[in-house]
């Protein structure tokens, strides 16, 4: 316990400035303002997925905004891209402080008692086996450091069943394979904290539906479903971000932060 003289203010403990954080996935609808947010509050950002230009050109839109960014080549699905990965940024930080785990491999979408199941393998090799890969490699290289906060992004479908309703005659749905990997996400923050503790910190972000010019009809009845009455924005995933990157919840582990208006309140 710190003497009266020493408790940090609050600026200070939100103060992430000149820390590393890679954000995986990290031009993608929701990675975009999680890699802004790490930007805007100071820290260098990597912004990592398969489509390295993509990355590089989003890590200069952050640059000319006056944040500090890079871009970085990933296939979570590939053991040896991670490995290149982490020690890439060995070579060019040692170290790593924040690692916001958000990519996701995107696949046919179709209610499971419609789909086919020849992709399976390959979506799990990204979104199951990937993550798992992702969290070893880095979880260690984080933990053999002493220190750091990982963040990882699961979904309101990680947490409850789809709320099928909604979906019903609109070119929008939600996959149970999705469902699958999001709930295990959630047990597996758990599982990384305990491991990883106390040195580094795994909490999760559950987010909901983030609007993107959906079928105004879903988009109607997602906003009448959630107690907040609206879909996500950009806005509001940066705080909760911020706050699990920073010191403020630095006695925050294993937790599970629903950023969903709502919806599993219910
Ligand atoms: N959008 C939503 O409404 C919503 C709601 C709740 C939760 N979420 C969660 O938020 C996170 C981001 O979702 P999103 O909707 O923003 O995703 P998105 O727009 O579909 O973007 C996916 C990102 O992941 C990257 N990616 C895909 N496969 C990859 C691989 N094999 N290796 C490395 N990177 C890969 C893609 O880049 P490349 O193609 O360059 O690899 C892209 O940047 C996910 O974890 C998702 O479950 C999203």
């Amino acid at each position: 316990m710190a003497n009266e003289n020493e408790v940090r203010t609050v600026q200070q403990l939100y103060d992430i400035k000149d820390k590393v954080a890679l954000v995986t996935g990290g031009y993608g609808l929701y990675g975009r303002w999680l890699s802004q947010a790490m930007a805007e509050a100071g820290a260098h950002v990597i912004v990592a997925s398969r489509n390295v230009e993509r990355c590089k050109q989003y890590a200069e839109e952050l640059q000319q905004a006056g944040g500090s960014a890079t871009g970085a080549q990933l296939d979570q699905g590939d053991e040896t891209s991670i490995l290149a990965l982490r020690d890439h940024i060995d070579d060019a930080f040692g170290r790593l402080d924040i690692f916001i785990n958000n990519a996701v491999g995107r696949f046919p979408v179709k209610n499971l008692l419609e789909t086919e199941t020849d992709y399976w393998p390959d979506y799990m090799q990204v979104n199951a086996t990937g993550v798992l890969m992702m969290c070893k490699h880095l979880g260690q290289y984080m933990y053999e450091a002493g220190s750091g906060s990982i963040i990882n992004i699961s979904s309101i479908y990680g947490v409850v069943g789809q709320t099928f309703p909604i979906y019903e005659g609109t070119d929008v749905t939600s996959p149970a394979d999705y469902a699958f990997v999001k709930g295990g996400m959630i047990n597996l923050t758990r599982s990384m904290a305990t491991l990883l503790a106390p040195r580094v910190r795994v909490n999760c972000l559950a987010p909901g539906g983030l609007f993107n010019d959906q079928d105004p009809l879903f988009v109607k009845r997602y906003e009448e479903h959630c107690p907040l009455g609206r879909m996500a924005g950009p806005e509001d995933i940066k705080g909760p971000a911020v706050f699990l990157a920073s010191d403020a919840s630095q006695y925050l582990t294993g937790q599970i932060i629903g950023v969903e208006g709502g919806w599993t309140a219910w």
